[in-house]
């Protein structure tokens, strides 16, 4: 199937998308977010993500735009009631905009409360308007540094001037931007004062991340990982932090800045897990579903895609494998733990 146009399917087709029961994992919890990861590929490499020479998925493994729609309608009509897309970075897929489209009816429809992305920004700019009127209306955007020879040396290939612009583009449109910036010990964790004035100023929430070991990168992880407990106890000597229950779906606990009038998130997998309120799993382009980021197991979804035209085996696939979704993950970085929690890149989960 060609990426060049994507067939929405009539209506009766469709699965049925009234309110459906939440899909329960076996600790109870609701799994009502799915993040997608529409391509491995990206154009930049950065250095906690990607080794510079990364081999990709050849094209022929990748689900079409058609049947990722397909996917994700079906996981809608189990009770997924946020759909994050990712990457790599989704807006380098060819066509990504029909996919991102299609799916803009399930907002319509009231099935799906929020359809989003996560996004490096570089192409930002040429997507904005046309990601508004498909309903987006809140992204997300990797930013490590406002340091143009830093961002160049942590994304390898990237050029921040490019992102700016297309954030500025993104704000114009509408959308609300939420910057994710990773700590990394020597690299930015000085310049987070000023990332987060900045972010508070431009009306952006700002997420910490702290640095998941997942797949083999050049370099030590031990040599970036900065936990965000330190960060934490940095900030509060010249800021006043509140904790508040805002939440998005994500994993991140907010804090307001008194100061900056603003809110920023820490995600802390190392320092604080946060597993017990998981609600989400992730697809990958190939179509495997990983109920958990922090682990290998996965459930093929291509075969029971391809295999029949109705969902039926789809959704007995996803119930089978939301039965074993694990409790959580067993990240550590240290000096005597080399080995990555799992060997897949992020860049094939998106996060
Ligand atoms: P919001 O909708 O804004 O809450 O976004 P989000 O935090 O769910 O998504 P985003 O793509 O911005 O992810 C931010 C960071 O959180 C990334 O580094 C993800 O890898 C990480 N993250 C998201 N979900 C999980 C999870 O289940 N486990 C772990 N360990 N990290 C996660
Ligand atoms: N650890 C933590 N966050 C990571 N990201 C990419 N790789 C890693 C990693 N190893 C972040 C990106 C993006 C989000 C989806 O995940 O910066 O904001
Ligand atoms: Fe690309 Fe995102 Fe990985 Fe950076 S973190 S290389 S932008 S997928």
């Amino acid at each position: 199937m060609s990426d060049e146009a994507i067939k929405v399917p009539a209506e009766s087709e469709l699965p049925l998308s009234t309110a459906p029961t939440p899909m329960i994992d076996p600790f109870g919890r609701a799994v009502t977010y799915l993040r997608v990861s529409v391509t491995d590929r990206c154009d930049f490499r950065c250095v906690y993500c990607m080794a510079e020479d990364m081999t990709f998925l050849p094209k022929r493994e990748v689900l079409s735009l058609e049947e990722l729609d397909r996917l994700c309608s079906a996981f809608i009509a189990k009770g997924v009631r946020k759909l994050r897309l990712t990457g790599g970075e989704p807006l380098v897929r060819k066509n990504i905009m029909s996919l991102i489209r299609s799916l803009g009816r399930h907002i319509d429809t009231g099935a799906l409360e929020e359809l989003t992305l996560t996004t490096n920004g570089s192409q930002l700019a040429r997507f904005a308007n046309e990601l508004y009127d498909c309903g987006v209306r809140r992204i997300n955007v990797s930013i490590d540094t406002l340091d143009r020879d830093k961002f160049k040396a942590v994304t390898r290939w990237g050029d921040l001037d490019k992102v700016l612009d297309g954030i500025r583009a993104a704000t114009k449109a509408g959308l609300k931007v939420k910057i994710n910036m990773v700590a990394l010990k020597g690299v930015n964790e000085h310049e987070i004062e000023t990332m987060l004035k900045w972010c508070h100023e431009n009306g952006h929430d700002l997420t910490m991340i702290e640095t998941m070991p997942l797949g083999e990168i050049d370099g030590d992880r031990t040599d970036q990982y900065l936990p965000l407990s330190t960060v934490r106890a940095r900030l509060s000597e010249r800021f006043t932090l509140t904790d508040i229950p805002y939440k998005t779906g994500g994993p991140a606990r907010y804090v307001t800045i008194e100061e900056t009038g603003g809110r920023l998130g820490f995600i802390t997998p190392l320092t604080h897990n946060f597993c017990e309120s998981c609600n989400r799993v992730r697809v990958t382009c190939t179509g495997q579903l990983y109920m958990c980021l922090g682990q290998d197991d996965m459930a093929d979804l291509r075969a029971p895609l391809r295999a029949s035209e109705g969902n039926e085996l789809l959704s007995d696939a996803i119930d089978e494998a939301i039965g074993r979704k694990p409790k959580g993950h067993d990240f550590v970085i240290d000096r005597k733990t080399r080995q990555p929690a799992v060997s897949r890149h992020m860049s094939v989960t998106g996060g």
